[in-house]
């Protein structure tokens, strides 16, 4: 059965976190449940999530240690604080930060060293889907970015970067087909897929065997949205015991 994980990429937004605190379904037994709110945000996170069993989540680490990196935020800063993961290359820090897949993989790498769990993204733009690229991508995304990484200290996020925040999601069966890419380049790793998830197609995507969850930005803004994904989460658990 899949231990599901339903990731909230806050990105530069911050809802109210003790009311949305509140206001999620208690997940005991449930999906492990992350939150990345933005850098200043994480200490108030850990606070009033720690309490729900939610993990929090940096959204970005520096690849560097320590030193004059003015700006950066480290791993061993970000862990001290309590923080158990991190995303690293996301396709707006690639797009916009110039991030290469290499970097993204020293990213990757300092936040093991520091017991963060790295959510390494990757995803095709829709040129390169569009030429058929796809696959080429993915598999050099992955390789590279997770590029001698122990695979089952790490999550890994199948963005289509067309799909993210366009209410365009990819079909469950493409999002399924790069899932399995991923998941044989790096075995045992949890593959999520994130790009326009909402409650409604969040069922068809969650159902799919190689996608263990899901990297949610604008539906994981609402604890109402967020909470019915959770949930959804939970009953596919439920009728899987079932069976
Ligand atoms: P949306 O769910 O808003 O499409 O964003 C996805 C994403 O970028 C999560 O990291």
């Amino acid at each position: 059965m899949k231990n599901f994980i339903i990731a909230g990429n806050w990105k530069m937004n911050c809802p109210d976190i003790p009311a949305f605190a509140a206001a999620l379904p208690a997940q005991e037994p449930g999906p492990t449940v992350i939150i990345a709110p933005p850098f200043p945000f994480i200490p108030a996170a850990l606070r009033a999530f720690l309490r729900c069993g939610v993990g929090v989540s940096a959204q970005d680490v520096s690849a560097h240690e320590r030193g004059a990196f003015t700006g950066e935020v480290s791993a061993e800063h970000l862990a001290s604080l309590g923080a158990r993961y991190a995303i690293v290359g996301h396709s707006e820090r690639r797009a916009y930060h110039g991030e290469t897949n290499e970097l993204v993989c020293a990213k990757a790498s300092v936040a093991l060293r520091h017991g963060l769990t790295p959510i390494i993204c990757v995803g095709e733009t829709m040129e390169q889907r569009r030429l058929g690229d796809t696959e080429a991508v993915l598999t050099r995304g992955v390789s590279q970015s997770a590029n001698g990484l122990d695979p089952s200290k790490i999550i890994v996020a199948y963005e289509p970067v067309w799909a993210i925040g366009t209410g365009i999601a990819a079909t469950a069966l493409d999002a399924e087909r790069a899932a399995e890419l991923i998941a044989e380049l790096v075995p045992g790793a949890p593959v999520l897929y994130g790009g326009s998830v909402t409650p409604d197609n969040a069922r068809e995507l969650l159902s799919k065997r190689h996608i263990s969850g899901a990297l949610i930005g604008g539906a994981s803004l609402g604890a109402d949205s967020l909470g019915a994904i959770i949930n959804t989460a939970i009953s596919l658990s439920k009728e899987a015991e079932e069976l």
